[in-house]
C-alpha cells in the first residue's frame, strides 16, 4: 500500500544554528505512525548535521541533487555515493529550479535518478509544466515527456522511485494547483507508470507547489496524491508537521 510521504525541500536556506533548532523541533514534534513518513532534503554541507540530529528517529533525510556521474573530474559536483555515506534515504532530482537555472535536460535528470538508485538512494524525480506551457495546453505532453526519459533509463527500477508533480507556476508563488488540477496530472502519471510496468502503479506521487497546512488536507484527499514536496513551509517546524498530519 502507498503510504503518505511528506518531504521538505529546504532549497538554499539554512545555517548551522537555525538548522539545529529546526531539526530538534522536528524530532521532538514528529509522532510516527504507520504508513506515514516525513523527510527533509537539505543543502549538501548540512547532510552530516541532519544525520547527527535525526539518526535513530523516524525522520529521514536526503539531498536536493546528485551528479549523474559516479566519480571523476567534475569540479563542484557531488556523487550519489557521497550523499549516501551520510545516511540519506532520498535525493531530489530534476527540480524545476535546476532544470531552468542549471539547464538540466530530461536525459540528465534520468541519469541522476539512475545514479541515485545505484547508490541505494530513492530518487524523488520532479516533473512539471510552466505557466506558458499550461496555458498552451501542453501540460500532459510536458510531464509525460519528462517522465518518459526516466522510464526509459530506469526500466524495471522505475518502481523504486518517487515522482513529484510540481507545476512551475505554483512553486513559491502562493498559487497552489486546485485539487482537481493536481489529481488530473497525478492520475495521468500513475496510469502512464502502470502501463510502463505493472509494479510502477504504486510509485508514490507527491504534489509540490505552495503546499501549506491550510491546503494540504484537500490535496491529500485526492486519490492519486500520496504526499507533498514542500519548499517554503518546510522551514517552519510547526507548519511542516501540520502538513504531515493533515
Ligand atoms: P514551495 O516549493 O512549497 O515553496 O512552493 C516547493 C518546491 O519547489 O519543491
Amino acid at each position: 500500500m502507498r503510504g503518505k510521504l511528506v518531504v521538505g525541500n529546504w532549497k538554499m536556506h539554512g545555517g548551522l544554528r537555525q538548522n539545529d533548532a529546526l531539526l530538534a523541533d522536528l524530532r521532538a514534534g514528529w509522532q510516527p505512525a504507520d504508513a506515514r513518513e516525513i523527510a527533509v532534503c537539505v543543502p549538501f554541507p548540512y547532510l552530516w548535521q541532519a544525520q547527527a540530529a535525526l539518526s535513530g528517529s523516524a525522520i529521514a533525510w536526503g539531498a536536493q541533487n546528485v551528479s549523474e556521474h559516479p566519480i571523476g573530474a567534475h569540479t563542484g559536483e557531488v556523487a550519489a555515493t557521497m550523499v549516501a555515506e551520510f545516511g540519506c534515504r532520498y535525493a531530489i532530482v530534476g527540480h524545476s529550479e535546476r532544470r531552468a537555472m542549471q539547464g538540466e535536460t530530461d536525459d540528465a535528470v534520468a541519469a541522476k535518478a539512475a545514479a541515485a538508485l545505484d547508490a541505494g538512494l530513492v530518487p524523488i524525480v520532479c516533473v512539471g509544466e510552466t505557466l506558458e506551457q499550461r496555458q498552451a495546453g501542453e501540460t500532459k505532453t510536458i510531464v509525460l515527456r519528462q517522465l518518459a526519459a526516466v522510464i526509459a533509463r530506469l526500466g524495471k527500477r522505475m518502481a523504486q522511485m518517487v515522482v513529484a508533480y510540481e507545476p512551475v507556476w505554483a512553486i513559491g508563488t502562493g498559487k497552489t494547483a486546485t485539487s482537481d488540477q493536481a489529481q488530473e496530472v497525478h492520475r495521468l502519471l500513475r496510469d502512464h507508470l502502470r502501463a510502463a510496468d505493472t509494479t510502477a502503479g504504486d510509485v508514490s506521487l507527491l504534489y509540490g507547489g505552495s503546499v501549506k497546512a491550510s491546503n494540504a488536507k484537500a490535496l491529500f484527499a485526492c486519490a492519486d496524491v500520496d504526499g507533498a514536496l514542500v519548499g517554503g513551509a518546510s522551514l517552519k517546524a510547526d507548519e511542516f508537521l501540520s502538513i504531515a498530519i493533515a
